[in-house]
This record gives structure tokens, C-alpha cells and sequence, in this order.
């Protein structure tokens, strides 16, 4: 538990063209540390043996984590595909299910993927402008359905935690591919439970 206790109002600057900071280190993501989120491990390999490119990163200010406390940050999505898959985020469940966050988009365009312990899915299209809303009990997961980095500014209970475990055992039941030049969503090859539905929904025409 982080118990450094915050006593005064501060400030930070994210780039609203990048989303970076230079008051802060971001935490960074490279294929290296993702591969195993990607349906197709034969391309996540292939492409390791020739460059290990930056998949995203995030800023953890390392907030207290006490009940009324707030954590925030930006999230910096890179564009990029494995196979057809697009660039993503882990993904994670917050420790304290019972928890929600707020994302708002300022640059380029994704998804939202969302599931909950239940099974349930959703997903929301983001824009610049756009906030989504998601409810407590979801995982999420950024993607990158563009060719600029999505970048988002996020806020969520400091003591909510994370969960990054159940997704990186289990995945998400959905992903979204590049079908020719479309994001579409498609059940995950990867998950067995999926195996019965072969549903495919195409997103409607992004903003
Ligand atoms: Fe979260």
C-alpha cells in the first residue's frame, strides 16, 4: 500500500498532441512484454526476431491508495498490427471488482474492449472527445484501430487495484481485426469457450 499521503493540490502536463509527459517516467510496454496477448504467435515471434517495437505506455503517478483517493494518468496506444490483430493494452480487471473508471479520448482513434467475470462483452468506439464510461466489474483494453497513437486520459479509485493475471490466463473472449481496412470484432481463436460462436460484428462507421 502506497500511504504517502497527498497534502497539496498539484499540477501535471501531458501533451494533448502525444499524450507524453516530461514530468513524469512513463511505464512502457514492448512487444516483448505483451506477445502473449496476440492471437497469432507464429507473427508475435516472427516479428520479435527483427525489432521489439513499443506497443504502449502509461503513466502510474503512484498515488495513495486509500479509500477516497483518485489515480490518473494518460495512456498512449501505439498503431501497429500483429498479423491482422491490432495494436493493444494488457488489459486488466481492477483488484476491487467493484470499481469503475473513466477514459477520455484527445488523439487518434480505438476501442474500448470490455468483459466482465459473467461473460458479458461490450465495446464503445473513441474519438478525440469522447469519454466512456466503464461500469465496475469490466476488464478493459485499449486498441489501436488507427495509424496514429490513441492516446487517453484516465481516472479511477486509487485503491481499485489491478488485476492483470485473469486476462493474460484467459484473454479476452473478443479482439479486433483488421479485415480489409475494416476493425471488425471476432470471437478470440485462442478461447475455447468461444469456439461454438462464430458471430463476426462489424463496427459501425467510426467517428
Ligand atoms: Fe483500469
Amino acid at each position: 500500500m502506497n500511504v504517502r499521503a497527498i497534502e497539496k493540490a498539484f499540477t501535471i502536463l501531458f501533451s494533448l498532441e502525444n499524450g507524453l509527459s516530461t514530468d513524469k517516467e512513463s511505464a512502457k510496454r514492448h512487444l516483448t512484454d505483451v506477445k502473449q496477448m496476440f492471437a497469432d504467435q507464429e507473427e508475435a515471434e516472427a516479428r520479435l526476431k527483427k525489432e521489439n517495437p513499443l506497443i504502449y505506455e502509461f503513466y502510474d503517478l503512484g498515488m495513495p491508495d486509500a479509500p477516497g483517493d483518485l489515480a490518473f494518468g494518460t495512456s498512449i496506444t501505439y498503431p501497429g498490427k500483429i498479423g491482422d490483430e491490432y495494436f493493444m493494452t494488457k488489459g486488466h480487471f481492477h483488484g476491487i471488482l467493484e470499481t469503475a473508471e473513466v477514459y477520455f479520448c484527445f488523439q487518434g482513434q480505438g476501442i474500448m474492449m470490455m468483459e466482465n467475470p459473467e461473460g458479458e462483452w461490450d465495446f464503445q468506439c473513441l474519438a478525440p472527445g469522447k469519454a466512456v464510461y466503464v461500469p465496475k466489474r469490466f476488464a478493459h483494453r485499449s486498441i489501436n484501430t488507427g495509424d496514429t497513437p490513441f492516446c487517453t486520459f484516465f481516472c479511477f479509485r486509487a485503491d481499485a487495484g489491478h488485476d492483470y493475471k485473469t486476462i493474460e490466463t484467459k484473454g479476452f473472449r473478443k479482439i479486433v481485426v483488421d479485415k480489409n481496412g475494416e476493425p471488425t470484432v471476432v470471437d478470440n481463436p485462442r478461447m475455447v469457450a468461444c469456439g461454438s460462436c462464430r458471430l463476426v460484428r462489424r463496427i459501425e462507421k467510426m467517428l
